[in-house]
């Protein structure tokens, strides 16, 4: 039993005491009265053989025990310089303040309990809460993905069939084109042409977003393929656009022209959505995607070794309805002309019908990443992502 209360010369502060006694349960006079559960009124200090002295001087003493639901809390005792100085009266008073006491303690006790039952509560609501919102976005993007899925079904259909008449009509073309000597006919034939190459083009975009398209793929080195791009810089990309290069680089097993294709569709984005100085930054790197680590992502990845091919800009960034509808066909929010709404269509069929996802972060005012992750290749050209998790 400790001492945790005095009043008196223990207690100069009126704070905390000073040297508090330590008496064992069972032990001296307050020790037995806890013991026993029953009070004492001592006369005669030194005459009884169980008295264990505190600090200052005493002759008489008075105790009672704190009970509470028949708990034995601890005891409240008095002690005076005289001998005989605590009678009935006394014995009774104390009394009274040891149930008060006790009642006090179990209120506090129960504002204890019923605080800790608060903060276990407040915990449990916000598991539950984020439990709520991690299925939420688990759900959205299941959601996404399936609506992507269905319309890729439907995009495929029609872009396969139209992508047999376009054959017969640049086939045809080319048969006129030795038939006829006319120079206007020529011209009205090279317009045809061109208009159908468009649509060629166009076709094969869509039948890569319902990853139709026939690939090609062989093992490829992907720093190579965006230090050939930047060197051509066919499209006038100039000093805007920053290379960061990861050195051993695992291979992968692309379409090289798909691939060429993807990277100048994001290139072309990050340029449209930037300001006259806007950077753009291209970087590669191999990452190992685990449960823990993996990123959100168009569709779902098995944990392994993916290489990934990031385009960042700092431009007009996408806003939070627009961002679920860019890798729909069609979808575009360039002037009329300007854009067909395909680019990221091919991009993210052709990542999918690669086996891999695409990863996209976004901040209006700030800029938009594009991280691609394609399932790395050992050098012996064996798929490592079983091999390694
Ligand atoms: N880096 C980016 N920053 C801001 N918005 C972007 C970015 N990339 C794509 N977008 C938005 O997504 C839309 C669709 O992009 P997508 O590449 O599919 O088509 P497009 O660029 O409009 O036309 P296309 O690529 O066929 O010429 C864009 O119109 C633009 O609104
Ligand atoms: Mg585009």
């Amino acid at each position: 039993m400790t001492q945790v209360a005095a009043w008196g010369e223990k207690n100069p502060f009126g704070r905390s005491i000073l040297n508090p006694l330590v008496i064992p349960f069972g032990k001296g006079i307050t020790g037995t009265v806890a013991q026993e559960r029953e009070p004492a009124i001592i006369d005669d200090l030194l005459k009884d053989q169980n008295y264990i002295p505190d600090t200052e001087p005493a002759r008489s003493e008075i105790c009672v025990p704190l009970v509470l639901d028949n708990r034995v809390l601890g005891v409240i005792d008095s002690e005076h310089p005289a001998i005989g100085a605590f009678g009935p009266a006394d014995l009774e008073t104390l009394t009274t303040v040891a149930a008060m006491t006790s009642a006090k303690l179990a209120l506090l006790e129960e504002a204890e309990r019923s605080s800790r039952r608060y903060n276990d509560l407040l915990k449990t609501h916000a598991e539950l809460s984020a439990e709520k919102d991690s299925r939420r976005a688990l759900e959205t993007r299941l959601f996404e993905a399936r609506r992507l899925e269905s319309i890729g079904r439907l995009t495929g259909k029609f872009a396969h069939d139209f992508n047999n008449l376009l054959t017969v009509v640049c086939g045809n073309l080319e048969l006129l084109e030795g038939e006829i000597s006319s120079p206007d006919a020529q011209a009205f034939l090279q317009d045809g042409k061109e208009a159908a190459v468009r649509g060629t083009k166009l076709i094969h975009d869509m039948l890569a977003f319902s990853r139709k398209a026939r690939h090609v793929p062989d093992l490829i080195d992907l720093n190579k393929v965006v230090a050939d791009i930047c060197q051509k810089d066919d499209r006038g990309f100039g000093p805007i656009v920053e290379v960061s290069l990861a050195s051993q680089l695992w291979s992968i097993r692309l379409d090289r022209s798909a691939t060429d294709n993807a990277l100048r569709n994001l290139m072309t984005n990050a340029r449209d959505a930037g300001t006259a100085t806007g950077r753009i930054l291209i970087s590669t790197g191999n990452v190992r995607l685990s449960r823990s680590n993996m990123p959100p992502l168009t569709n779902e990845l098995e944990p392994g070794n993916y290489v990934r091919l990031r385009v960042q800009d700092f431009g007009s960034g996408i806003s939070d309805t627009d961002v679920y509808r860019i890798f729909d066909p069609f979808f575009t929010t360039k002037p009329v002309g300007s854009g067909s709404g395909l680019g990221l269509s091919m991009v993210l069929g052709f990542v999918q019908q690669s086996g891999g996802a695409v990863g996209v972060t976004t901040c209006i005012g700030q800029g938009s990443t594009f991280d691609l992750y394609f399932p790395a290749t050992t050098a012996d050209g064996n798929n490592s992502l079983t091999k390694r998790p």
